[in-house]
């Protein structure tokens, strides 16, 4: 199968030659459509540097990343805005929702910029909000949310439209374990169903164990992966904590 993401040999520097950090280093990952990939690793290992090099919000320093045959590592204006809009779906950890909308119109936001007719807009807002558990807070504007319920509704806009590719980045950080098991069964969903291919930073095994497969990063390099294969999710999980225990004690 054609991969749907290929990092090829990536470095990514931060600073200057006095005061230089190599956030990612030969980095190497290819990634097939409807895979469900977690990367795990310790604090500054570079997993959010992997995330938004791919998302095109930081540049590589050197390599090159292919979103199905593009080299999304040249791409400028306009290529770069539609590339971003209709290809990707963000979950981030600061939400950025619009402060001035409600959590109905923040979600909304992205069809209505595609043109959607409003009768679908409002069958797939109420149809993602039941999912995620905040039917009841889309009449609100984001300062009267709680923070998991900001992180909810910042996933349904980000899983909305329906992106070949999502990127999220500790989705679950701000979350009770209740909206967390919600949040992570509606990305397995989305994979499983519409072979979304996603690719999910976490620092915990719980999380991990929804993936089909767990990179594990440290120093800004790959250095081992698990893939699911025929486990459950328990077994899995098990599983990823045995190679966690094994790093912590190193
Ligand atoms: N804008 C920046 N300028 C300079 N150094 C940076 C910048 N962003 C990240 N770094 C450095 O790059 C390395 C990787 O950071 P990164 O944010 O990718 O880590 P992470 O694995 O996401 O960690 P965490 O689990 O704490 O979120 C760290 O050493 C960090 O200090
Ligand atoms: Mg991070």
């Amino acid at each position: 199968m054609e991969p749907i993401l290929r990092i090829e040999n990536i470095d990514k520097y931060y600073g200057n030659k006095s005061n230089l950090t190599k956030a990612l280093s030969h980095l190497s990952l290819n990634v097939d459509k409807g895979e469900f990939v977690a990367i795990m690793g310790a604090s500054g290992s570079g997993k959010t540097t992997l995330l938004n090099c791919v998302s095109t919000i930081d540049r590589v320093t050197a390599g090159h990343i292919y979103v199905g045959q593009t080299d999304i590592t040249r791409l400028k204006g306009n290529h770069l805005n539609r590339f971003r809009r209709e290809e990707l779906g963000f979950i981030f950890q600061d939400f950025n929702l619009l402060d001035t909308l409600t959590a109905y119109e923040n979600i909304a936001l992205a069809l209505s910029i595609q043109k959607t007719n409003v009768k679908e807009i409002e069958k797939r807002v109420h149809d993602i909000a039941k999912t995620l558990n905040i039917s009841d807070v889309l009449a609100k504007f984001p300062y009267q949310m709680s923070g998991g319920q900001k992180q909810r509704v910042a996933s349904a806009r980000a899983l909305i439209t329906n992106p070949k590719l999502i990127l999220a980045d500790e989705p679950t950080g701000a979350l009770d374990s209740h909206s967390s098991q919600m949040l992570l069964a509606s990305l397995k969903k989305l994979n499983e169903q519409l072979q979304t291919t996603i690719l999910m930073v976490t620092h915990d095994a719980f999380s991990a164990s929804y993936a089909t497969r767990v990179i594990f990063i440290k120093d800004g390099q790959i250095f081992n992966e698990l893939r699911r294969g025929n486990q459950d999710r328990k077994q899995f999980f098990d599983h990823i904590i045995d190679v966690v225990t094994l790093l912590g004690g190193e």
